[in-house]
């Protein structure tokens, strides 16, 4: 069996999909591993350290992709490129399938098998492979860094002779992996942490940080069985308006992260809010390209809204590649060795695992 990556389009996507430390466990595991040439260079992995592993370097890119069983990637492959694809091959990565519908459609009526990892069920047995989480983790932490170094006051509490700097108040909007980390990196720092979810199980998690959960009155659960957010009532909205409307006043950074798996992120933080902020507040939106969660919100921009920055990026990810790069090919590999019949040396895509079966787009 013979697992290739390629390059990704590296003005929208640093990560890689296989580190070294990965392709020396794929080829323990059995696999034979092609990398185009120069595939980690951007990340200090050259030609020579993957080839002192065992690793094929290959210049030709379409020999690369045509020769291989499993191909392992972050986004989805241009279209020459996915062209190139043949009946059997496997295709595994962050395909966005909701908005990439129609050419998954495509490629998988040719009988390619297609994996999306955003799919996977959120059961014990997949947390290993769970993609979702450990990109969130690290963008929730890397979002309260960025935030951080916008601000322009110091976020712990200091007692000096010359007079104390009170701490910073945060506020995490949103309080799934990324916003848990958010808040864990934000306590680390010395800031006082306010958080708020439509999912009431969130409370004990972020009061288990020390985070101060502010609950909307009256509200009932707003998960799904899978564990994800429904969307809200009008009522529910209008209620958490209130309590964000007036907290916001008091907060100097904010950290975005409510979404709805498939929809358009909700908007959740008004213009008049944001006007009502204290100037020099900084938020940081890390629902931007789901839509957002602010009205100001645009992707890749800091907006200035009388003082007050909104900041958001398209992929925050590339800003920590190494970090990311390594726990998701990670994953890619854990999701690999499931699919891998170790015994007869052999692809196994066995609809009746639940992981194989809710990530194959068909
Ligand atoms: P997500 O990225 O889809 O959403 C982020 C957060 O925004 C969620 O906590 C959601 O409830 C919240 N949200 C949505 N609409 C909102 C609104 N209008 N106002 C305020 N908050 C809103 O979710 P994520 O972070 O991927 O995971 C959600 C939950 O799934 C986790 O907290 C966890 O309990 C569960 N989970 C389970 C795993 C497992 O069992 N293997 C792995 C990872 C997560």
């Amino acid at each position: 069996m013979k697992i290739c990556s390629t390059s990704e389009n590296k003005q929208s996507e640093k990560r890689i999909s296989i580190t070294p430390e990965i392709a020396k466990k794929y080829i323990n595991l059995g696999l034979e591993v092609s990398l185009l040439e120069n595939y980690g260079l951007h990340l200090g992995y050259d030609n020579n350290l993957y080839k002192s592993l065992g690793v094929n370097i290959i210049k030709d890119e379409k020999e690369l992709i045509k020769k291989s069983d499993i191909i392992v990637q972050l986004a989805l492959l241009s279209d020459d490129k996915t062209s190139l694809i043949k009946e059997n091959q496997i295709l595994i990565g962050l395909f966005d399938p909701y908005n990439n519908k129609d050419k998954i459609k495509n490629l998988s009526k040719k009988n390619i098998n297609i994996f999306s990892l955003e799919l996977l069920p959120r059961i014990t047995r997949a947390q290993s492979m769970d993609v979702l989480s450990s990109q969130a983790n690290l963008a929730g932490y890397k979002a309260v860094i960025d935030s951080f170094s916008n601000f322009k006051k110091a976020i712990p509490m200091m007692m000096t002779a010359a007079g104390t700097i009170p701490p910073a108040k945060v506020l995490v909007v949103g309080a799934g992996v990324a916003g848990l980390q958010a808040i864990a990196t934000a306590k680390r720092m010395g800031a006082i942490v306010f958080a708020t979810d439509v999912r009431t199980v969130s409370k004990e998690q972020v009061e288990s940080l020390g985070g101060k959960f502010l609950t909307v009155e009256g509200s009932e659960n707003l998960e799904t069985e899978s564990g994800y957010a429904k969307e809200t009532s009008e009522e529910f909205k209008k209620k958490q308006e209130e309590l964000l409307g007036e907290t916001l006043k008091k907060i100097d950074i904010v950290i975005c992260t409510a979404l709805i798996p498939g929809k358009k992120a909700p908007l959740i933080i008004k213009e008049y809010m944001i006007n009502n902020m204290q100037s020099g507040s900084i938020i940081y939106d890390l629902a931007a390209v789901q839509g957002g969660n602010t009205a100001y919100t645009e992707v890749d921009k800091i907006i200035d809204k009388n003082g007050i920055k909104i900041i958001s990026e398209a992929n925050i990810l590339n800003k920590l590649p190494v970090s990311a790069s390594s726990l998701y090919s990670k994953n890619v590999f854990n999701f690999v060795s499931n699919l891998y019949d170790k015994e007869n040396k052999k692809i196994n895509i066995n609809l009746e695992d639940e992981i194989i079966a809710k990530t194959i787009n068909r």
